[in-house]
């Protein structure tokens, strides 16, 4: 039987989707990335998942002026299937106007990533808060929940992660309140600041976040349901002052790319990689290839989250950067580049215009599982 043009035609529409997966649009790190209305897309320190194919960015809504810092409006998501191609979604997570509320608008929401559990079908977004009102000495971590990918988010709670929970493999000596910040906090919790999720291979779900005033990061395994900590949790590089963490896993090895303490202006990257979640992790040193200067403030930008595609039957990583404008917030710009290898070590090259097509062209490791789009 013939299938009728109208039908045909209608058919070719609804598998089309929002935007067609193309590889000849161009990434232009740094430059204004207008979503689909023209506007910047307003999705800073943020995070990509994948589900069913479609690409969702979800990051903090910054608005103008330095007041643009904090949480004015909420978590903003935007949809790809190509990831060039962004429709605004809206609003994820709403601030509140609840005074009482700790996500009250002039909270601070940085660093909103989330994960799918299929266990419970539902989206879950952790992010980094601090309250209203009080700087960044909350240091706390707040969750919240969807049933549908774009939200719209349910707030749950917020808590300093691990209260009453010692980390693997802590050395005794770290164990006395009076000299270490680990143990100072473990009755009440560790403090959370910058952070990312990690889902690996076996489903288990980590949170990394910066602690012990800033000066470890921590990596901790989720609740089954992926809303608390499990009470597993490790250090990750002791004292090393690292913040601004994205992961990866490549060819069974753990990839963990940082940023030093400077607050929102750039510092050099560095880079380590373990061959088990809770380490021990091995510098590789700083990951930017190009001038001294590129290398000394990572073109500009601070980590926020690495993206694995997998195309073409390959494993590829994007990197991606915030280049932050904290006096107009709004303007903030967003670097993403590919991952290329060196000697074993993920490196990153600035580029002014590169494309998916640019991405394929690089070396790669064989994806082991079914490829998705784009
Ligand atoms: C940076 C951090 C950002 C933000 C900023 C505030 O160190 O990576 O996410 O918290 O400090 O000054």
């Amino acid at each position: 039987m013939k299938t009728p043009i109208f039908l045909t035609l209608a058919i070719g529409l609804l598998c089309a989707g929002p935007a067609l997966a193309q590889t000849d649009k161009a990434f232009e790190p740094g430059a204004v990335w207008p979503d689909d209305k023209g506007v910047h897309i307003n999705a800073h320190g943020g995070g990509i998942l994948e589900h069913a194919g479609v690409y969702y960015w979800f990051g903090e809504h910054k608005t103008e002026g330095g007041a643009g810092n904090l949480a004015q409006v909420g978590v903003h998501v935007y949809s790809s299937r190509n990831l060039t191609d962004w429709r605004d979604e809206g609003i994820a997570l709403a601030v509140a106007d609840d005074p009482l509320s700790d996500i009250v608008k002039g909270s601070v929401i940085e660093r909103p990533k989330v994960i799918y559990n299929p266990g419970t079908r539902k989206f879950v977004m952790w992010f980094h808060l601090e309250l209203k009102g009080q700087g960044y000495s909350a240091a706390r971590s707040g969750v919240a929940v969807a049933d549908k990918v774009t939200g719209p988010y349910v707030y749950q709670t917020s808590f300093r992660p691990n209260a009453g929970a010692w980390p693997i493999h802590l050395a005794e000596d770290q164990k006395d309140p009076a000299t270490s910040v680990i143990a100072r906090d473990h009755k009440t919790g560790q403090m959370a600041r910058d952070m990312t999720l990690f889902v690996d291979d076996d489903g288990a779900a980590y949170h990394l976040y910066a602690s012990e005033e800033n000066h470890t990061l921590h990596i901790s395994r989720l609740s089954p349901d992926f809303q608390r900590p499990a009470g597993e949790y490790a250090r990750m590089m002791p004292f090393a002052d690292d913040e601004a963490p994205a992961i990866f896993k490549r060819e069974g090895s753990y990839y963990l790319v940082t940023s030093g303490l400077s607050g929102w202006a750039p510092n050099a990257a560095r880079s380590y990689v373990a061959s088990h979640i809770y380490g021990p992790w091995t510098a590789l040193g700083n990951p930017v290839r190009g001038t001294p200067e590129q290398a000394k403030i990572t073109f500009g930008g601070q980590s926020t989250h690495a993206m694995t595609l997998k195309r073409k039957g390959c494993e590829r990583q994007i990197l991606m950067l915030d280049i932050w404008r904290p006096k107009n917030a709004i303007d903030g710009r967003y670097a993403w580049l590919p991952v290329e290898w060196e000697a074993g070590k993920p490196v990153v090259r600035w580029r002014e215009r590169w494309t998916l097509a640019d991405l394929d062209a690089l070396p790669c490791h064989s994806a082991a599982t079914p490829e998705a789009t784009p």
